[in-house]
């Protein structure tokens, strides 16, 4: 008989009698186990291996009888003989004892789970006596979602609770969107003073259930170059804390699934031909923290490299609006990395410098010629539409024209296409924006699998010492 979906249950087993059948290690395991959560252990078993006999149990060595579970509140059992299961299992069932039979779910009448504990948490997982292994590796996956965060989470909830108690039941309270709150942030000190307002809210005379002070928070974050793996875990608990979100246009759609369903979506990208003022972004934020919303400002990449996350943090101070900036990865690193290109490479190139490429030929407002003296990298951002005078202005600077060029466009997407050239053909290949161009020695690299290609220029070796400043005429 396979065990029906079990009753998931915590039992309190200190002090309490129970019994291992078994001396191997599987029974010490579990009989480990057993004596962390305060069990008395009794092992019944011939032998015992040196992991039964470090442990701090009785040790009863002969074999299983009956009425050895007498008194017990537990039996597990974990021997090769099939028969002393089955006599321990009738015992137990008789005896009205949970038993837990090591590879014999037809013998159990309670399965052990994966078990990981971390402070007051404890991450219990069960495939219903099916499969431990999968088990074991689900409640290492799980495990690994527990940080500072989530002990902070706990904390915040666990102090709550235990200054709610005069109330008969703290049910109907907001517990959730506090909960949500303390994820997003990353300090002790502004934990408890959610907690402070959540009490109060709760115990008001006028308004006892009142959900948390409406204290409309914006928070500038950086959604990456587009792949939801690179959205950082600040990021993901910040979109879940959000009831509202204003992205940008170069938000990747996959991010948008990260975003609970209820969240509302606000779109105030600057696409060409619908423009959408800063100042009516900046307004629009303190319009919607001072109405008490939680508002996310999702930027892609990192908001404050050519994000004008910069102005938007200062549109909030200037209003008085509370505001918290969660950095991203941004498209100046993670473009080259996805075409497999190290921005600096012991050797080769020393430096990497980030510029924007927006309307280079009207502003000139980077020095080009200075760029190329610079040697090694060059990351240019919004450069699609003027990198023919990129090109140009990069070569009348004294940079190679044979210098290696990579265009990385969509990075991270599942679209995504990477472009090679010379300099010198940077203005005629085929670019669609989103791209990220990489100018340097390093671009003619591809080191994104151990085998792969390692594309070379004109023969000669992109690794040759000192290439970014050889390069130059
Ligand atoms: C207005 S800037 C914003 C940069 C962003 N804040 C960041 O840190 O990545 C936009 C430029 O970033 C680059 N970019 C953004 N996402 C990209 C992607 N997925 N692939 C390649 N380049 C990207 C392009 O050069 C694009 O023109």
């Amino acid at each position: 008989m396979t065990v029906a979906a079990g009753f998931p249950i915590s039992l309190v087993l200190a002090g309490r009698p129970v019994l291992v059948v078994g001396g191997g290690r599987v029974a010490a395991a579990k009989a480990r186990q057993l004596v962390e959560a305060g069990a008395q252990v009794t092992m019944v078993a011939p032998r015992f291996c040196a992991e039964a006999e470090e442990l701090t149990v009785r040790r009863v060595p002969r074999t299983y009888r009956h009425g050895d579970l007498d008194g017990c509140w537990l039996v597990v059992t974990a021997v090769d003989d099939a028969e002393v299961t089955a006599a321990v299992a009738a015992d137990a069932e008789a005896a009205r004892v949970f038993c837990n039979a090591a590879d014999r779910p037809e013998h159990c009448s309670a399965t052990l789970m994966a078990l990981h504990r971390r402070g007051e948490v404890t991450v219990a997982v069960s495939t219903n006596g099916r499969s431990p292994a999968a088990a074991g590796w689900l409640r290492d996956r799980l495990a690994g979602a527990l940080d500072a965060r989530t002990d902070r989470v706990v904390r915040a909830a666990a102090a709550a609770r235990d200054r709610l108690r005069v109330r008969r039941s703290s049910e109907g309270l907001p517990w959730r969107a506090l909960l949500d709150e303390v994820a997003a942030i990353d300090d002790d000190a502004e934990a408890s003073s959610l907690v402070d307002r959540f009490v109060s809210a709760a115990t008001a005379p006028t308004a006892p259930i009142a959900p948390t002070a409406p204290v409309g928070r914006v928070k500038l974050v950086g959604a990456g170059p587009g792949d939801p793996d690179l959205l950082t875990v600040a990021a993901v608990a910040a979109l879940r804390w959000a009831d509202v979100v204003v992205h940008d246009a170069l938000v990747g759609d996959e991010i948008f699934r990260s975003i609970p369903a209820g969240t509302e979506l606000i779109d105030v990208g600057k696409r060409p031909g619908r423009p959408v003022p800063q100042e009516t972004i900046g307004a629009l934020l303190v319009q919607l923290a001072r109405s008490g919303r939680r508002v996310v400002r999702l930027k892609g990449g990192d908001p404050y490299v050519f994000g004008r996350g910069g102005e938007e943090a200062l549109a909030l101070g200037a209003a008085g609006v509370d505001y918290d900036v969660v950095p991203g990865v941004s498209a100046a690193l993670a473009a080259p990395a996805a075409a497999g290109v190290p921005v600096t490479h012991r050797g080769v190139a020393a430096a990497v410098t980030v510029i924007t490429g927006h309307r280079a030929r009207e502003l000139a407002a980077v020095d080009w010629a200075a760029a190329a003296r610079l040697g090694g990298t060059l990351v240019v951002l919004m450069g699609v539409t003027e990198r023919a005078a990129i090109a140009e202005a990069l070569q009348a600077g004294g940079l190679n024209a044979a210098t290696p060029v990579a265009v990385v466009e969509r990075a991270g997407r599942p679209d995504q296409r990477v472009a090679r050239a010379r300099l010198d053909e940077l203005g005629v290949i085929d670019v669609v924006a989103p791209a990220t161009i990489v100018i340097g020695a390093v671009a003619s690299l591809d080191l994104r699998s151990p085998g792969g290609p390692r594309p070379r220029l004109d023969g000669r070796t992109p690794l040759e010492p000192d290439a970014g400043t050889a390069a130059l005429r």
